[in-house]
């Protein structure tokens, strides 16, 4: 079979990644990038590809199959639109837009024009997160009451080099990086029902939002925790926990804990406790612990080769359009609930 035809617009942080999986990978080949930054030439020219500087030039020279759009957040419904109207297949980076307006626009036009949209929460196509998820549905914990999560890690200063990152609508962690965990929260434990956000600056005195104390209501019922901060040496977030990227420091640490009438399991370790004799249940009985075994893998790579066989026709997206606009109704719902210091109810777009 010959090898998906693919592009890449948007050469920063996580586009220039994406450019290195497709040139890597032997189900794709990485027919240009497009920058609106002229010095990205640079990143075409580590991978041996055409460079463009405008969306519509890349698509009419190069007809790639699909692109993975890795543009900033404000800019994915206007790069989507011009894949659209060009037929192209589109992996679009999480979230899938910085508005529940912009997500609309993007599902719509998709539509309209017949193509498919993956959206990049990568962490669904982590085998650490599949196990956790056949676990909670086996019901090996019982009924799951409650999961708490800490993302907490100390961006470098030069990441706020780029101003977007610094303002809001845009940047921030609630949109950037909680959506992973908000995400996650969905894919395991069912959808959201209210959260309750209260968030601190303190740190950077930015636009943006440097830590957050979020509170979650399921529709299950199960209740949730987010303890987020982007100012902290920690060894507890999921990028230090999953070994998933190379480029993090990594630590043998539980980043989430799962709760459930009969056990607890703590993510990535995959330690479970629960009672070994189920009739003598309670405070003063030991506990003991089992390990679920999970060969790790990388699931950029994992999603990358997905979304080949959605271009193909052979899948449909793990994560679609309407789906991964759920995960940004709550994104936005914390962002509003910060703002306005009160719960937010979540209406399911
Ligand atoms: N999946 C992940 O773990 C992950 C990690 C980082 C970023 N992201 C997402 O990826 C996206 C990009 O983030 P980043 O940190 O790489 O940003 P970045 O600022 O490093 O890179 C964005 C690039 O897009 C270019 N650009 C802007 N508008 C454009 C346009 N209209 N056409 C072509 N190029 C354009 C910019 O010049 C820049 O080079 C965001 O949506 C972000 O949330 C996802």
């Amino acid at each position: 079979m010959d090898p998906v035809k693919l592009a890449v617009i948007g050469a920063g942080l996580i586009g220039r990644k994406h450019a290195e999986l497709i040139a890597g990978d032997d189900d794709c080949s990485l027919v240009g990038i497009c920058d609106v930054d002229p010095r990205c030439r640079s990143v075409a020219d580590e991978f041996n590809a055409p460079f463009y500087e405008h969306v519509e030039d890349l698509l009419k020279a190069e007809r790639p199959e699909g692109v993975v759009v890795s543009t900033p957040n404000a800019d994915h419904a206007s790069v989507v639109e011009l894949c659209a109207k060009n037929l192209v297949h589109v992996l679009i980076e999480k979230p899938i837009a910085d508005s529940m307006e912009a997500s609309i626009r993007i599902i719509d036009i998709a539509d309209r024009m017949g193509i498919k949209v993956l959206v990049g929460h990568h962490r669904r196509h982590s085998p650490l997160i599949q196990k956790v998820s056949d676990v909670v549905q086996s019901g090996r914990l019982g009924q799951l009451i409650a999961v708490s999560m800490m993302w907490t890690l100390l961006k470098p200063p030069e990441y706020f080099d780029l101003e977007w990152r610094r303002r809001r609508p845009g940047g921030g962690p609630a949109l950037i990086n909680l959506i992973h965990e908000v995400d996650i929260l969905r894919f395991i434990c069912g959808e959201v029902s209210e959260v309750y956000a209260r968030s601190s600056s303190m740190a950077r005195r930015f636009e943006v939002e440097d830590s957050l104390s979020i509170s979650i209501l399921l529709k299950s019922g199960v209740v949730a925790s987010i303890i987020a901060s982007d100012a902290t040496p920690s060894p507890w977030s999921y990028e230090a926990a999953s070994h998933e990227n190379t480029h993090y420091f990594h630590t043998d640490q539980n980043c989430y804990h799962f709760f459930g009438t009969l056990g607890a399991l703590g993510f990535p370790r995959m330690d479970l406790w629960s009672y070994s004799e189920n009739d003598r249940s309670g405070w003063q009985h030991p506990l003991s612990k089992s390990e679920e075994p999970v060969v790790r893998s990388d699931p950029l790579q994992a999603q990358l080769k997905h979304f080949c066989r959605v271009v193909r026709g052979q899948e449909y997206p793990l994560v679609d359009g309407q789906d991964a606009a759920r995960s940004l109704a709550i994104a936005l719902g914390v962002l509003k609930s910060m703002d306005t210091k009160a719960p937010v109810v979540i209406e399911t777009p």
